[in-house]
């Protein structure tokens, strides 16, 4: 089952076979995906949606193998990132993912430039300064390339987190309500990013948002309910 699966993934980007992931809780083990097969298209854009606890954000965890599946496999582009050890995984990490989280998760002590190169530096890219002036310049934010996180708005955080995601090209990038906290002129801003961001570099994208408006937008909508695959809807 799982080889021809493999044979047959090759042309997908991401390929979640039977996944269940149990985690310990304070009162015994939860269970929080349950079952969970998928197959997502190279260069999609697929929007992830469903309830408060319902399993968005663990099922962006097990396939940037930050969480580990319980039981199931993750094959992205054929390779199995469930048996990956972690030296395997953070080198899969760092030559396929990108993530953008809710919160931005910027270096304090870093200035908006030097978070940007973080990334380029350790994949090893040569001309990381260059490359990150570009980046920084696609989100409109060359004149705060020097300023402290703590000197940017919110809005300008999460474009420098987003570009921050995408110096590198990442193959997926798993974007956690990356508009959460911004307001109604902040998140068109960074969502426009987003897609136009997925479709220049050709990259998979897959964000989880509670916007219906936003959800429309994308070629597919999976709706996760107490972690199952409740709806699955192409547009
Ligand atoms: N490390 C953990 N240990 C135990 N339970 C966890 C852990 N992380 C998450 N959970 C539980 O797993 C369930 C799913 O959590 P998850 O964060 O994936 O939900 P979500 O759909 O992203 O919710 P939200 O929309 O609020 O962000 C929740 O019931 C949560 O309490
Ligand atoms: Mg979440």
């Amino acid at each position: 089952m799982i080889k021809n699966t493999l044979k047959d993934s090759l042309q997908k980007s991401i390929e979640l076979i039977d996944v269940n992931l149990t985690l310990k809780g304070p009162s015994g083990n939860v269970n929080i995906l349950h079952n969970i097969s998928l197959s997502i298209c190279e260069g999609s854009s697929v929007a992830i949606v469903g309830p408060s606890g319902s399993g968005k954000t663990s099922l962006l965890m097990v396939m940037s193998g930050i969480e580990r599946v319980t039981s199931g496999n993750i094959l992205v582009n054929g390779e199995d990132i469930s048996t990956m050890d972690e030296d395997q995984l953070s080198v899969y990490r760092r030559d396929n993912i990108g993530i953008v989280f809710q919160s931005f998760h910027l270096i304090p002590t870093m200035t908006a430039l030097e978070n940007i190169m973080i990334p380029l530096d350790f994949a090893k890219i040569e001309n990381s300064y260059t490359v990150a002036n570009e980046v920084i310049n696609n989100v409109g934010l060359s004149h705060r390339s020097h300023h402290y996180p703590s000197q940017l708005s919110g809005g300008e955080q999460q474009r420098i987190a987003l570009a921050r995601s995408f110096a590198v090209r990442p193959k997926i990038l798993l974007a956690d309500e990356p508009t959460g906290n911004l307001d109604n002129e902040n998140s068109k801003h960074i969502i426009k990013l987003l897609f136009s961001l997925n479709k220049q570099n050709m990259s998979t994208l897959l964000l989880v948002t509670h916007n219906s408006e936003i959800a429309k937008h994308c070629d597919r909508i999976i709706t996760i309910e107490d972690g199952h695959v409740l709806n699955d809807i192409k547009s």
